[in-house]
């Protein structure tokens, strides 16, 4: 298609907005997708993405539309994944765009998640089209949305687009729009080939799948390219647009999106973000703004039967294939036996791989509780990147711990600041700043220690304001405090993955909190078990779980069936869970169990 008639744009929303159903909607209208085939939501494709409601993984999409002025124009809508965890890759969907449809329901408002990406947007110069979706519904205030968007980001909402993506209402208007609005990319066609890639997934007969948009030159079939970062070489044995299905083309050139095949082995030699050029004629430079991802959230992986630990291996370096940001490396616990270190970009991420190894892998595991990355400086000078609370070198060898801290933006009705500060408050959160947006509705600014959010933060946030406050969160950098790590020991012996780094000031209230949480989950045995929790050799908290009354089954004998039997299903559902440290066993719920202290 000429460069002129061309235009490449995404879609902002905060979760649940309706994103997916208007992007359904488009390709509907424009034919790209004919009604028959439309099964519920195209673009978000992943089960795990639909049974949560969010979109993970960033598509693509090319539609042909014919505009009002008679010409036909292709317009390529790249997809942005919705968590914060993935907030790199949404920065290079956009890079790839010209434009954004800034999607706000209008029965709601502006969240945090959405004002973080319109501010990446911006910083990208791109164009954007205020929609003010489900118009339809009865609570729908577009008017005071509109003025929302306008004092919150600055946007001129004069034009903005009511739209109802459910009903099909606005949907021309938004086309139209595209077309006038976005602008068309720059024609760099004769320049060498610098193409971005924004997307990629393994496909087993294939080879890495690479999405792209062509920022300068052209690319054909039979080339050979270049990826700039990791300095591979492949020659492109299949080019193609996405219809939204594969549909094989020659040639793509400046401005355009597609995806390639080259029998690349691993994603992780096609990164997001990475530069595609020629080898015969190669670009200068590569394209600005490439990073690699960076795991911030780790956590400890045992198979429950350590006959699965080469399962588990072979199930990570499949999943490895596909999803570069996932690290792992083998860790020996004294406790647990043979598993994994792996490291993770956030909360949501860590969730998706567990639940993946489990589902599709079969996998019984027991995850530790996540950690952050600690910078430790040992008094000889030298700084350790510490991601395992048990490997932290005893006080008399350190001279200084960091922690990495985050600003947190949260966007909630006013009647929720007080309980939101004081949950801010409780996890060492420093007061940063607070902004009235509209008539009831504040932002709360607060910088914090990542490890306090990596718990449960968001859903303390959720739950203390009835699900109507959204937040959203930067790492800032790393600051020192006086952190412990406490020690727990069950019947005597410290167990390794319940180790956790804590605040020197709330040692005490953890650790209480975690032996009561610990005797709450750990069931009885036929003995006594005590549970303590230590800093070096002061046990700070203790508490025993009493040994179990032998006649705890013998009762429901006589009795009611149904009843024993429950107990019984209940008791062989726990067992799938259990690793047994010494004589003890230990369920999974326990070893999460700092996760869940009130
Ligand atoms: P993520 O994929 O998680 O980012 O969510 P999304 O923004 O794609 O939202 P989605 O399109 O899945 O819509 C969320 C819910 O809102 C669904 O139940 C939709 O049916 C509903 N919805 C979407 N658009 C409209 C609309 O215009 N009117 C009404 N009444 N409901 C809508």
């Amino acid at each position: 298609a000429a460069v002129a008639r061309i235009r490449n744009f995404s879609i902002i929303a905060h979760i649940d907005h309706g994103k997916s159903t208007l992007a359904d909607r488009l390709l509907q209208q424009t034919g790209t997708v004919s009604d028959r085939d439309m099964k519920a939501q195209f673009l978000d494709s992943m089960d795990l993405e639909r049974e949560r409601g969010i979109t993970i993984k960033l598509q693509a999409a090319r539609m042909n539309y014919r505009a009002q002025d008679g010409q036909e124009y292709v317009l390529n809508l790249i997809d942005t994944p919705g968590h914060v965890d993935f907030s790199y890759e949404v920065s290079r969907s956009l890079a790839a765009c010209e434009g954004a449809l800034l999607v706000v329901d209008a029965s709601q408002g502006v969240e945090a998640q959405t004002l973080a990406n319109v501010y990446l947007a911006l910083e990208h110069d791109l164009e954007i089209i205020p929609v003010l979706n489900k118009v339809d519904l009865p609570g729908a205030e577009p008017d005071r949305v509109k003025q929302e968007i306008e004092e919150i980001i600055g946007l001129d909402c004069s034009q903005a687009i009511l739209a109802s993506a459910k009903e099909g209402i606005g949907i021309n208007e938004i086309l139209e729009s595209i077309v006038l609005l976005v602008p068309p990319p720059p024609d760099q066609t004769r320049q060498p080939l610098r193409a971005l890639i924004f997307d990629s997934y393994y496909d087993s007969y294939r080879g890495v799948i690479v999405y792209f948009r062509v920022m300068d030159g052209a690319v054909r079939r039979k080339d050979r390219v270049r990826l700039m970062a990791s300095g591979k070489e492949y020659e492109i044995d299949e080019l193609g647009v996405l219809s939204p299905q594969q549909v094989e083309v020659e040639e793509l050139h400046a401005g355009e999106v597609g995806y390639f095949a080259a029998s690349i082995k691993s994603v992780e030699d096609a990164r997001v973000g990475d530069t595609i050029t020629l080898v015969k004629e190669p670009a200068e430079k590569p394209l600005p703004g490439y990073v690699e991802a960076k795991p911030m959230v780790f956590c400890g992986l045992f198979p429950t039967d350590s006959e699965q630990y080469e399962d588990l291996r072979e199930a990570l370096d499949k999943l490895r294939l596909n999803d570069a940001a996932l690290q792992y490396e083998p860790e020996t616990s004294s406790a647990m036996g043979f598993g994994f270190r792996c490291g993770f970009l956030g909360l949501l991420h860590m969730e998706i791989v567990q639940e993946r190894l489990e589902r599709e892998y079969n996998l019984d595991l027991i995850t530790t509780a996540p950690s952050v990355v600690y910078q430790v400086t040992t008094i000889k000078g030298e700084v350790l990147e510490i991601d395992n609370p048990c490997e932290l070198p005893d006080p008399q060898y350190r001279e200084k711990i960091e922690e990495p801290y985050v600003r947190v933006d949260i966007i909630t009705p006013e009647e929720f600041v007080g309980p939101l500060m004081e949950l801010c408050q409780t996890r060492r959160g420093e007061f940063a700043n607070m902004k009235y947006l509209t008539p009831g509705r504040t932002t709360l600014i607060y910088e914090l220690p990542l490890a306090e959010i990596v718990t449960d933060f968001f859903d303390q946030m959720k739950s203390r304001t009835r699900g109507y406050a959204s937040m959203e969160y930067q790492l800032i950098g790393y600051r020192p405090n006086p952190l412990v790590r406490l020690d727990i020991m069950i019947h005597g012996d410290p167990v390794d993955p319940l180790a956790t780094i804590v605040h020197r000031d709330k040692a005490y209230y953890v650790g209480k909190a975690l032996t009561e949480k610990l005797k709450e989950l750990i069931p009885r045995h036929q003995f006594k078990i005590p549970v303590q929790a230590a800093i070096g050799s002061r046990v700070v908290a203790s508490e025993s779980i009493p040994a179990l009354r032998k006649d705890v089954l013998a009762k429901c004998y006589g009795g009611d069936i149904s009843r024993k039997k429950k107990l019984l299903q209940k008791q062989a559902k726990g067992k799938k869970r259990l690793k047994s440290i010494g004589t003890v066993d230990v369920p999974q719920e326990a070893f999460m169990a700092v996760l869940k202290l009130q």
